[in-house]
């Protein structure tokens, strides 16, 4: 079974997976961080009066940080033009605007750095921005076929620094950048080492602004990455491709993955009431921004499995966000139908969770798994029940979406640690209408 399930079918002998692999960018965490950019950026090669960009969103120039930023980079003698018109799940057009502002600004060379600052969709601007800038062409260039051309990308261009706002999507170390396709109502990646950034600038102090609903909402997201890469096949039951550079991007769970997830788990289950219910709480932020970091190191290297491959769908037709379709859809899919994989791994997240499985069976601490998450998102007052408070999704809506996940997200079902049919995902879309009486 686990050999029919293999990789994104690159060429292989039959011969199981012996190797892991782990890339990351350079990472700059704490209070303040924000005050050493200027160092990170000297120490990826960018030159006094270098000319570079920050890119984010209206937001985070009406609150400041835009100009904590700016102010920082000029004080360190680089000249600096901002581009604030990141929109939320940025579409082909949406990127293909921020292109037009660099092409104006510097012709086809671009600017000398890059930095992008805010949630995922402002890092996910960036990431795109700076390798189309790069490789030359549009984003379609680079989405894999049918809907774009399929090209790889050869290089990544100029340093790329990413600054969260949010502890929750990851973006600042993934491969991957999400972009929406509006035409035909999906979303699609662009999957490359070369659009990862080069370096990651956490700094909890840009996270308190955030209020309480996307606290709530970018937590549930970490805490899927951390789940779902907790959760997820061992990379040795892939096959080992022939040439390393086609091992997936999503590898499946290593031990650094888990000792990642494990931790992550313990720093958002713990920290994400008091982030939510109390912002100013710098010590739960800081946390929560640990947390969601090694929840995207574990999971997005680990690999997301069916819960993500779900939101997507979900999140393109009713442009819901995506951390809270990720919370919606967590219990029936992640900690309901996945804890047949491997029931006695969903009784030791139980118990990391808080649950005191003294006397209970193993598939008894796997089912309290799924009530003390429930329980946690109850507790945030923020989250939706359930899809049909989510978006209004009815039952006669399940058949197009979970028609829709499987037609469209082949490369995170493959990932999944128990096989999936269409009709298993109609259950479990089924199952998500509602996590409690509303
Ligand atoms: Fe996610």
């Amino acid at each position: 079974m686990s050999y029919e399930r293999s990789v994104s079918a690159p060429s292989h002998e039959l011969s199981p997976e012996t190797v892991w692999h782990i890339q990351m960018p350079q990472i700059r965490f704490g209070r303040d961080a924000t005050d050493e950019l200027a160092f990170q950026l000297r120490d990826l090669g960018v030159e006094e009066g270098a000319h570079g960009l920050i890119i984010t969103d209206e937001t985070l120039s009406d609150i400041g940080h835009v100009g904590r930023v700016e102010t920082h980079l000029e004080d360190a003698e680089f000249a600096v033009d901002v581009y604030d018109e990141s929109e939320r799940e940025p579409s082909i057009a949406d990127i293909e605007n921020c292109l037009a502002f660099v092409r104006d600004e510097k012709g086809e060379e671009g600017y000398d750095f890059y930095v992008g600052l805010g949630g995922g969709s402002c890092m996910d601007t960036a990431k795109t921005t700076r390798a189309v800038i790069a490789n030359g062409g549009g984003p379609l260039d680079y989405i894999a076929e049918p809907t774009g051309e399929g090209k790889a990308l050869d290089e990544s261009g100029p340093p790329l620094v990413l600054m969260p706002t949010t502890a929750g999507t990851g973006a600042e170390i993934s491969p991957v950048s999400i972009l929406s396709v509006e035409e035909k109502e999906i979303k699609e990646g662009i999957s490359s080492n070369h659009i990862r950034a080069d370096a990651a600038v956490l700094d909890p102090t840009l996270t308190t602004t955030l209020p309480p609903e996307l606290t709530a909402k970018t937590a549930m997201d970490a805490l899927g990455h951390a789940i779902e890469g907790y959760t997820t096949h061992e990379y040795d039951s892939l096959l080992r491709p022939t040439d390393p550079r086609e091992r997936p991007v999503y590898a499946g769970r290593t031990p650094l993955t888990e000792m990642f997830s494990e931790k992550a788990i313990d720093l958002l289950s713990g920290n994400v009431r008091k982030a939510v219910h109390n912002g100013d709480d710098l010590e739960a932020r800081e946390n929560m921004l640990q947390g969601a970091l090694f929840g995207a190191i574990a999971g997005l290297t680990a690999g997301a499995s069916l819960c993500h491959a779900m939101a997507y769908p979900v999140g393109n037709k009713y442009h819901t966000y995506h951390g809270e379709t990720i919370a919606v859809l967590t219990p029936a899919s992640t900690l309901g139908y996945n804890a047949a994989s491997d029931p006695e791994r969903f009784a030791s997240l139980a118990r990391r969770f808080g649950v005191d499985t003294t006397g209970m069976s193993t598939n008894e601490a796997a089912d309290a798994l799924k009530g003390e998450y429930i329980r946690l998102q109850r507790d945030l007052n923020v989250l939706p029940s359930g899809l049909a408070e989510l978006a209004g999704i009815t039952e006669d809506d399940v058949d197009w979406l979970a028609k829709q996940t499987v037609d469209t997200q082949a490369r995170l079902l493959r990932c999944n640690p128990r096989p999936v049919t269409e009709e298993d995902v109609h259950a479990i879309f089924t199952d998500a209408l509602y996590n409690w009486e509303p």
